[in-house]
């Protein structure tokens, strides 16, 4: 959702503030703005709609000096994205600038009230209200601005982080989050606020993950102070954060989502490291060992999570299903959280979620708490709100993921739930060694066998080229490939907004084969294993209605080769290993047709990279 950055130090704010909003832009890029407290002694805020270079000439011939200041760059709820509406938001007095990620949900009837005490306002946003609030409690009270902030978050109803500026104390920055993240770096003398750490590692690896409830106030020269909001002082641990500058940057790769396509191998790599020890054949994660008793216990799993994270969970399924014998069921969160569903304290939940944020996911995790489950996270984001929901977890360790649509974290999530299988299963003694040496030593070789798939990018961005033209795609696949047609259907729509459906193949004579002719694309995972013959079957009833069929096969492959129009082929490996296989060439595939459209693939039209509202 929508990025928030702070400073206030010895440095000019201003560029501290640009560079950081560029790195957060991933949460939201419809419009973005700045307030600063300049040399002068003015609270100046400067927005825009669009993106933050918009945001920058547009400030280019402004007063940008001052050591304080926030900034956000927006992803619209409420009210459309134009400069208006884009945060920072004044106060009526001009006296405070506030800025939000997340969503009140009170703000109609704040606002009324607001408006019956006389009180303008200038937006539709409901955000404005929260600024519009606290200033006429600072007013209306005769109370400093912790208090009025105190005071008015006792009134909201929602989800927030926010951070707010007072011209009338230029040493100051109030900060608060509930359910939207926020982090405190600490610096020498200086303070900085983020969404997420990376606007701040560039100074600081000293922060500080607020928790839900606490407001944060910097003060110049002073320490940092965190309160309730009773304005109880609260303690809080300064962690340090393992995060390379290098690891927030393109690398020489033209666009995120590219990079972090060919990084696959070395991401799964960390994703194993020190958790599949091949020599010894064995599959080692700290969760399983802490909480083993709990796991096995488990009559059965429930995966709670969204968009690719719930492709990912579908693999898990099957894969749990097969080697374990634990039935699994696995849920949109979002469904989940509304469905009152029956749970009890012999069920264990995994929430999976790359940024660890999904406002829907955390939900679904609290209610299952609520029910007595057992917790297991599967994140990306260290120290997120949902790693710290859960009982326990493992992370997927594939580093920053920056370009919206998710392509590293997806292979990372599935390789974690992998190892989770096989460590069950090796737990349960319900494999056999034979198999489980087999498939520990297949996932160990499977960053090799992507460095292979990778090569196939010149070929694939060829076929990209004769395909553009497309409006609609279908992806077919079946058993443990159906989630990869999902997920490759994903991305296409995701960055090239071409209608794209993924399907189970054989469903397919069921309705969507009313779709095929001659302008048809249709990708079909046809790799050699046990289905083989029956997707074979499948592409000959697209042949038969002139559909143009692009193969995901298995190298050596003649049979799907002689009928497809294209064909990429992916070394063998198990079966049940496919996914991490064959999903590459189809986040290539979404990658150049999205470049030959002209798209922008890392910032598509409407999505964000973080979803922390409902
Ligand atoms: C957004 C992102 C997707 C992601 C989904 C779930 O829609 O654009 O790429 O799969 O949220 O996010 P999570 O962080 O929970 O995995």
């Amino acid at each position: 959702m929508c990025g928030i950055v702070g400073y206030l130090g010895t440095r000019r704010a201003y560029p501290v503030l640009i560079k950081g909003l560029k790195r957060l832009e991933y949460r939201g890029y419809d419009s973005a703005g700045v307030a600063l407290i300049t040399d002068r002694g003015d609270l100046q805020v400067y927005k825009t709609k669009g993106k933050v270079a918009d945001l920058e000439a547009y400030a280019s011939d402004k007063d940008v000096t001052g050591c304080v200041g926030i900034a956000h760059t927006r992803w619209a709820t409420h009210g459309e994205p134009n400069s208006t509406n884009a945060h920072p938001h004044y106060s009526e007095s001009n006296n405070l600038a506030l800025i939000h990620n997340g969503i009140i949900e009170n703000y109609i009837t704040l606002k009324k009230q607001l408006e019956e005490h006389g009180v303008k306002f200038r937006s539709t946003t409901d955000t404005e209200v929260l600024v519009q609030l606290i200033e006429y409690m600072q007013k209306s009270q005769n109370v400093d601005l912790l208090t009025a902030v105190r005071l008015s978050l006792q009134r909201v109803i929602g989800a927030y982080a926010i951070a707010i500026l007072d011209k009338s104390n230029p040493g100051q920055i109030i900060a608060a989050r509930k359910s939207s993240p926020l982090v405190v770096g600490i610096g020498e003398d200086e303070f900085f606020l983020g969404s997420d750490a990376s606007p701040i590692i560039e100074y600081t690896d000293k922060v500080i993950y607020l928790n839900d409830g606490d407001i944060a106030v910097i003060r110049r020269n002073e320490e940092l102070e965190i309160v309730d909001f009773n304005n109880i002082p609260l303690e809080h641990e300064i962690k340090t954060v393992d995060l390379k500058l290098g690891q927030i940057e393109k690398g020489g790769f033209p666009h995120f989502m590219l990079k972090e396509i060919f990084e696959q191998p070395e991401c799964l790599k960390d994703c194993m490291r020190g958790r599949i020890n091949v020599d010894q054949t064995h599959v080692k994660l700290s969760a399983i060992i802490d909480y083993k008793d709990r796991l096995l216990a488990a009559r059965r799993f429930i995966i709670v999570a969204c968009g690719t994270s719930w492709h990912a969970g579908l693999i898990g399924k099957q894969l749990i299903e097969s080697i374990c014998g634990i039935p699994v069921e696995v849920e949109y969160a979002s469904e989940f959280r509304y469905s009152n569903p029956v749970i009890t304290n012999e069920d264990v939940v995994i929430a999976i979620s790359q940024s660890g944020e999904t406002a829907d996911t955390l939900a679904a995790i609290q209610l299952a708490k609520q029910k007595g489950a057992f917790i297991y996270g599967i994140c990306n984001a260290v120290g997120s709100s949902i790693a710290r929901a859960t009982d326990t977890g493992s992370y997927i360790h594939v580093g920053p993921e920056i370009g919206v649509a998710s392509t590293k974290a997806f292979t990372g999530q599935v390789t974690v739930l992998t190892m989770l299988a096989l460590a069950l299963a090796k737990e349960k003694k319900v494999i056999s060694s034979n198999q489980y040496s087999m498939m520990v030593n297949e996932l160990n070789a499977i960053p090799d066998k992507m460095e292979e798939v990778l090569k196939a990018n010149d070929h694939i961005r060829d076929i990209s080229r004769i395909f553009t033209y497309a409006h609609n795609f279908l992806y077919l696949g079946r058993g443990f490939n159906y989630p990869v047609a999902l997920e490759g259907a994903l991305k296409l729509k995701e960055i090239s907004y071409i209608h794209a459906e993924g399907y189970p193949a054989a469903e397919m004579k069921h309705g969507p084969i009313a779709l095929i002719d001659d302008e048809m694309p249709v990708v079909v995972i046809a790799t050699q294993n046990v289905l083989y013959d029956k997707l074979m079957s499948n592409i000959q009833e697209i042949k038969a209605r002139r559909g143009r069929v692009i193969a995901i096969v298995t190298e050596g492959d003649t049979s799907v080769k002689a009928l497809a129009d294209e064909y990429i082929e992916l070394p063998r490996t198990l079966e049940c290993l496919e996914p991490l296989l064959a999903t590459i060439p189809l986040q290539m595939l979404a990658y150049h047709i999205a470049i030959c459209k002209g798209k922008d693939v890392d910032q598509p039209r409407n999505l964000a990279k973080s979803v922390t509202v409902e």
